[in-house]
């Protein structure tokens, strides 16, 4: 296969940037079936496509054969159902984040994926972002020395106008607030940059109580390298502060990620002056996650984001949870169960 149809399944926020990402990679894909159950989404989201079909029923876009592949973007509470059935049809998989709500219906889902011989790509766009990636081969070949210690940031004002859906303000059908919503983007960092958690504690609080669930929390980690982290999450932060959303600490020098600094800039021990800029920018991550998902489909190349990735992202807001409820450190266990 070297061209890849594909079916975006929940036509909300979100799925204006995917349709954006794929519009960037029409050599390789497009968007053939925009699908929701609100039929006006459907029918809006194809005409901004411009081609594709509006249906209201997965079933009709797992049954149709000229369907490759499907972009999950419903609620997530949604997602373990949509990706079993896709894998089942033999579908290709990219889901959007967080994977699901429990490690069981993680397993169920890479499971599925295995088993048909598709791919579940796990739609996480820092996993992907050129600024991760880059740094995370500059940490492996050892630029700033023995990480000591991360800190992450994902705080911002939500709803009003910004991500405003029914459903992400119910803690009974999301299982969570602000850490499973966004802080998990910045967890992403965490593990992705520092490897395994071993250990967290967190504390969770809320000032707005229109939003549910926590919408404010700090997440302490024991990584299993031996060295911390550090993350603070909140929805009612009043802006985005535009700095650095995570710093990597390392004995020979300092990563910092985002900001108007640059999309990575490092900072090194032995000459402190020089600031070396090393990618000015990300550019857009939906289409940079894309490309990476359309390389594993068509070329071959390994996955960067398995399943795998979703269910340890996912083990580390459960274990903050636990912690904060049971005020004491919870151990992670992130092998598969
Ligand atoms: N930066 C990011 O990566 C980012 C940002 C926002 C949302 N997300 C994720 O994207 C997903 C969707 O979030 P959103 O903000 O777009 O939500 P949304 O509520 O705006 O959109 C979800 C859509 O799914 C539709 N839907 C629900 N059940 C369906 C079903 N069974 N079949 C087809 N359609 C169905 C709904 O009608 C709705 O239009 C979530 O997993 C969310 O966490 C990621």
């Amino acid at each position: 296969m070297n061209h890849l149809n594909v079916a975006l399944v929940g036509c909300g926020i979100i799925s204006e940037n995917h349709i954006d990402a794929y519009a960037q990679h029409t050599d390789r894909a497009r968007i053939v079936v925009c699908c929701d159950i609100d039929p006006e989404k459907a029918a809006s989201r194809a005409s901004l496509v411009g081609d594709a079909r509006a249906v209201t029923s997965i079933d009709e876009v797992l049954a149709d054969p000229g369907v490759d592949a499907i972009e999950v973007c419903t609620p997530h509470h949604i997602h373990p159902e949509a990706v079993i059935a896709a894998a089942r049809a033999g579908k290709h998989i990219l889901c959007q984040k967080p994977l699901a709500r429990t490690l069981e219906e993680c397993d169920a889902m890479a499971e599925a994926a295995a088993s048909a011989g598709v791919v579940l790509f796990y739609g996480e766009t820092n996993r992907t972002l050129p600024a991760a990636l880059l740094a995370e081969k500059l940490i492996a070949a050892g630029q700033i020395g023995t990480v000591v210690g991360i800190q992450a940031r994902a705080a911002h004002w939500q709803g009003g106008v910004y991500m405003t859906t029914g459903w992400r303000y119910d803690p009974a059908i999301t299982g969570g607030g602000q850490l499973l919503d966004g802080g998990i983007h910045a967890i992403d960092l965490l593990l992705h940059l520092g490897g395994p958690i071993a250990a967290v504690s967190c504390y969770t609080t809320r000032f707005r109580p229109e939003l549910g669930g926590e919408d404010t929390a700090v997440v302490n980690a024991r990584f299993s390298g031996g060295h911390l982290g550090t993350l603070f999450a909140s929805q009612a932060a009043g802006i985005w502060v535009p700095e650095a959303n995570c710093i990597v600490f390392g004995t020979d020098g300092v990563l910092t990620l985002g900001g108007p600094q640059g999309a990575l800039v490092q900072y090194r021990r032995d000459s402190p002056e020089s600031k070396q800029v090393l990618l000015e920018r990300n550019g857009d991550s939906f289409a940079a996650m894309v490309g990476r998902y359309l390389d594993t489909v068509l070329n071959g190349a390994e996955n960067i984001s398995p399943a795998s990735v979703g269910r340890e992202n996912l083990s580390v807001v459960l274990a903050a949870y636990e912690s904060a409820r049971l005020s004491r450190e919870v151990s992670i266990d992130s092998r598969p169960s």
